[in-house]
């Protein structure tokens, strides 16, 4: 047998299956509440309403729907999609143009594709978005983390970063942010931040990566407006996808930013995929303009805030000496900080053995510190669950202290 080891490129020498995800596998199919994923409830995909869509398209646009499409996607869905994105308050510019892509998670990877070279520097939340900074190691992209808090990231300690990195000749050029409903924080960046943060980008010349995905997902507030609509110069590419707001299944997303910048995405992406599910776009815009779209967000709102609802007061009830954690304005998770240093990593397979999963913190941060922390998700399981899966947890954690 050859040796293949000897045939991979180097660019794949740094990839490695995530042991985490490994032990989280483990979890299917055995009687383990998991609040490891980040999944939507199956509850709010508005199943008939796409079956007759689905349907609707195929008979009467197949020869269209069926077809291959054009890279940056099919020209009356980007419409569509734009014509969405205002009427939610999203700053569609003269300038900008949209690409539609497999996820946003492609749109991510086309941006840094098209973005960051070896040894460019990228600023990030710390912590986030794991797949995120796996993607920015694969562009040997150096990383730089700002903390967040309540109110998102600490855009003073952003400010302090930049001048200080500017006096060693170290040039950042972008930031990567996801402002609204953090994934893994559930935290969101506060108005007086947001303004802080465009005028940095605009002093120090930055591009801002506006991940979004979670941002029609605020609970009792209205959500703050994205960065893509305070932004004057152009320097905000925004990132959005139907995974929760349809479903993850169609594998759509989008980017949203400067034609220049989208251009050449559309060229990076020629030769990832062609062009996205041409059926998928099809049934998206359908979707949105019979209002499934409109109503899988007002039904997913309702029972994601419920399902919050539920796991901030099972941890009141039950962890409240052990530890201290976040109160998501929207989206799917809460990040626990354990008071005593417990590694929740180690503690993962006897949680496992105990009926509850979890996703150990340190895996969202670039240094690999919050070892204490662990993210937990309330979207996917049930409210029994989440009410189960907390006191599971309360109890394993109050053996560990005891
Ligand atoms: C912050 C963030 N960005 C991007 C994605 C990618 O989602 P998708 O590719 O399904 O659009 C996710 C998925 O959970 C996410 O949490």
């Amino acid at each position: 047998m050859p040796v293949y080891e000897k045939f991979l490129a180097g660019r794949v020498s740094r990839l490695a299956a995530s042991e985490v995800r490994e032990l989280l596998k483990l979890t299917e199919g055995k009687d383990v509440i998991s609040f490891g994923g980040g999944l939507p409830d199956p509850s709010t995909f508005m199943k008939e309403e796409l079956a007759e869509i689905a349907r609707d398209v195929i008979l009467r646009f197949g020869d269209k729907a069926l077809q291959y499409a054009p890279t940056k996607g099919v020209l009356v869905f980007r419409e569509t999609l734009k014509g969405f994105l205002k009427a939610r308050d999203v700053k569609v510019s003269g300038d900008d143009d949209v690409i539609v892509t497999t996820g946003s998670q492609e749109a991510l990877y086309l941006a840094s594709l098209t973005l960051m070279g070896a040894r460019d520097v990228v600023i990030v939340e710390e912590p986030t978005y794991l797949a995120a900074l796996n993607v920015f190691k694969f562009f040997k992209t150096r990383v730089i983390p700002v903390d967040v808090d309540d109110n998102g990231i600490k855009t003073d300690v952003l400010e302090g970063k930049l001048k200080s990195l500017k006096s060693e000749g170290v040039n950042v050029k972008l930031v990567y942010t996801i402002p609204t409903a953090q994934n893994p924080t559930g935290v969101t960046l506060s108005f007086e931040r947001r303004k802080h943060l465009i005028e940095l980008a605009s002093q120090h010349d930055l591009l801002l990566l506006e991940d979004d995905p979670y941002g029609y997902f605020t609970f009792e507030v209205e959500r703050p407006p994205p960065l893509k609509s305070m932004d004057s110069e152009g320097r905000v590419l925004y990132f959005g996808t139907f995974s929760k707001i349809m479903a993850p299944g169609f594998r759509l997303g989008w980017a949203l930013g400067p034609s220049r910048l989208i251009d050449v995405m559309e060229l990076a992406k020629q030769g990832v995929d062609l062009h996205s599910s041409t059926l998928s776009q099809y049934i998206a815009m359908e979707a949105i303009k019979r209002g499934v779209v409109d109503a899988t967000i007002e039904k997913a709102r309702h029972l994601y805030k419920a399902k919050r609802d539920i796991m901030l007061g099972e941890l009141e009830d039950h962890m409240e000496d052990l530890a201290a954690w976040t109160k998501p304005l929207g989206g799917f998770f809460v990040f626990l900080t354990l008071k005593r240093a417990i590694d929740t990593k180690k503690l993962l397979p006897e949680a496992i053995e105990r009926g509850v999963a979890y996703v150990p913190g340190q895996a969202f941060y670039v240094m690999k510190n919050g070892s204490n922390t662990m993210r937990l998700n309330y979207s996917y399981p049930t409210p029994d669950q989440i009410k189960t899966g907390i006191r599971r947890l309360a109890s394993i954690i109050r053996d560990k202290v005891m």
